[in-house]
Formats: C-alpha cells, structure tokens, sequence
C-alpha cells in the first residue's frame, strides 16, 4: 500500500461523521424519547408468559405446588407490565387478572391435581379469549404443554 493510499483512506476515515452516544451526550428530552421507544412491547412479556404458562403446568404435574403458585405470581406481574407498557391492553389485560387468575390461584392452592387441570383449562380459556380480543386470535396454547422452560423442574429428555 503506498502513502497516498494511505492518506486518502485516513482522510475518508476522519471525514465519517461520528455517531454521538445519546445515552451520554443526549438531551434529557431525546434520552427520554429514546428509552420510552426502547420499552419492550406486548410480544416481548407474552414470550415470558408462555414460558411460565409451561413451568406452571409441569410444576403442578409434579407436584411441585409452591413452585407452580410462583409462576402464577410472576404471569400477573408480568401481565402488569404489560398494562404499563403498552396501555392499549390494559383494559383487556385487567379483565383477564379479575377473571383469568383466580381460578388458577385457588387451583394451585388446592395442591390437588384434580382440582388444578379444570382451573388451568380455564386459565387458558382467558388467555386464548384476550388474545381474541387483541386481533391475535391465531395464538392458540396447548391444554397440557409437552415441555417445561424451567431447568428446576428437571424434566427427563423427550
Ligand atoms: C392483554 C391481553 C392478553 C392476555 C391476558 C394474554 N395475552 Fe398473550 N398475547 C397478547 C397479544 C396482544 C399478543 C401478541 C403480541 C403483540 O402483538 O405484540 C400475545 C402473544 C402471546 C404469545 C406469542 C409470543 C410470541 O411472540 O411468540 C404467547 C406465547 C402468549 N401470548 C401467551 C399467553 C399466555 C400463556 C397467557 C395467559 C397466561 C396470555 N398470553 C395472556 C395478549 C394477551
């Protein structure tokens, strides 16, 4: 590589404008701006939710009750989140903690298989109709999911 090379490319170089860090350098106003953009939006908490949906079910399979009513705890935070992050689902979220959470809550409580299966068919009964009422109808949840996310419930292979 010869010298006017080299100089031509260092003087491309020092012409490219450099990006400033928003975070540091920004106004309080465009910092703001740009974190309100960066909450994380319904799809976000929704792939947590599912998850928990999962671990909530394989904990009371196994009997693993205080387990499974902490997965019931944290769906509701989560779905509280949801209410403040995207407010144009809150009122739909709000109807699902009246009416979704508490039969599942008093199936966990039971510690009774048998009482918990009604309790989680009807958990993702209100799952599937806010999904409905959100234009999302096509996300359907399985009855009994095939698999558990959490590796606290050490679940065999499939
Ligand atoms: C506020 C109403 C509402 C409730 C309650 C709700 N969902 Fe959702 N869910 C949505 C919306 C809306 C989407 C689509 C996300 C988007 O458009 O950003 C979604 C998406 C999902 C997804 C797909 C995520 C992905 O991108 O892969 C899963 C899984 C899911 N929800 C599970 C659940 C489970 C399980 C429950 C009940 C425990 C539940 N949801 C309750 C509104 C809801």
């Amino acid at each position: 590589m010869n010298v006017l090379k080299i100089a031509v490319m260092a003087a491309v170089f020092l012409a490219l404008p450099v990006q400033a860090d928003w975070r540091n350098e920004g106004s309080p106003e465009e910092q703001l701006a740009n974190l309100v953009k960066l909450v994380p939006g319904t799809s976000h908490w929704m792939f947590e939710i599912g998850e928990r949906y999962k671990n909530l079910y394989w904990a009371a399979k196994l009997d693993r009750w205080e387990f499974a009513q902490y997965q019931v705890e944290e769906i509701e935070k989560l779905i509280k989140v949801v209410q403040l992050a995207r407010p144009k689902r809150a009122e739909t979220a709000q109807e699902f903690v009246d009416k979704g959470l508490p039969a599942i809550a008093e199936g966990v409580a039971s510690k009774d298989w048998d009482v918990f299966k009604p309790a989680f068919e009807t958990l993702r009964q209100a799952c599937i109709t806010c999904h409905g009422k959100n234009d999302h109808s096509f996300i359907s949840l399985p009855a009994a999911p095939a698999t558990a996310a959490s590796p606290s419930l050490n679940l065999p292979s499939p």
